[in-house]
């Protein structure tokens, strides 16, 4: 049984509470240049064992690291599984003030941390023209393919960050897409 979704990173830029939707604070640009912490990856790497492709974490032209292939990928396979530490709504709260947030919802109550134990698809920027979907399969998730990609392409994921139940600004999106829709939100 696997349901697939477009929403991705769960909501903890609300203060007070936690949301259900998929935004993801951006705390990563003022790390820059500061040493690492206890709960950012020092390096960007891919974890081999979380995917059957070669793909690297390197500089993206959209934001800081990004994910890259290093073949062509055909359309419609598990390209990578987005692994981490597993945690509830009250850890995550306890998390929120970290510098880097790596926070997916997979369901009520349950996140993965990627900024622990994280395969390297923590590191999978958004576009609004995206070539990847979320698939969750038995509480695990994989991003798929929803197109062949080329070999050296960035890896991207349609965040779709909702605004509706989310008192935090849209957030700008440097996706580049002919398609941009302008914000990492949907209406
Ligand atoms: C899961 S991280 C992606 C990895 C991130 N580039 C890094 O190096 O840590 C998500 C964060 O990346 C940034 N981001 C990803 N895609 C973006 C886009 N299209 N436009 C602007 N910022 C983006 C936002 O700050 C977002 O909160
Ligand atoms: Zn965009």
């Amino acid at each position: 049984m696997s349901t697939r979704y477009v929403s991705t990173f769960a909501d903890i830029s609300i203060s007070g509470k936690l949301s259900m939707t998929n935004v993801q604070p951006d705390r990563t640009v003022a790390a820059r240049g500061q040493p690492p912490s206890e709960c950012a990856p020092a390096e960007p790497r891919i974890d081999t064992a979380s995917t059957a492709f070669q793909l690297e974490a390197k500089p993206s032209p959209i934001h800081r690291f990004g994910v890259f292939t290093a073949q062509a990928i055909a359309a419609n396979v598990r390209v990578i599984e987005y692994t981490g530490e597993r945690i509830g709504y009250r850890e995550a709260e306890r998390r929120r003030d970290r510098p880097y947030l790596y926070l997916f919802w997979v369901a009520p109550g349950r996140l993965i941390d990627g900024a622990v134990g994280g395969s390297g698809a923590e590191f999978i920027n958004h576009s609004c023209a995206p070539n990847l979907v979320v698939d969750i399969a038995d509480g695990r998730v994989f991003f798929v393919s929803l197109r062949e990609i080329a070999c050296g392409e960035e890896l991207l994921l349609d965040y779709r960050v909702r605004a509706d139940d989310s008192d935090a600004p849209p957030m700008p999106c440097r996706c580049g897409a002919a398609s941009c829709r302008g914000f990492l939100n949907v209406p």
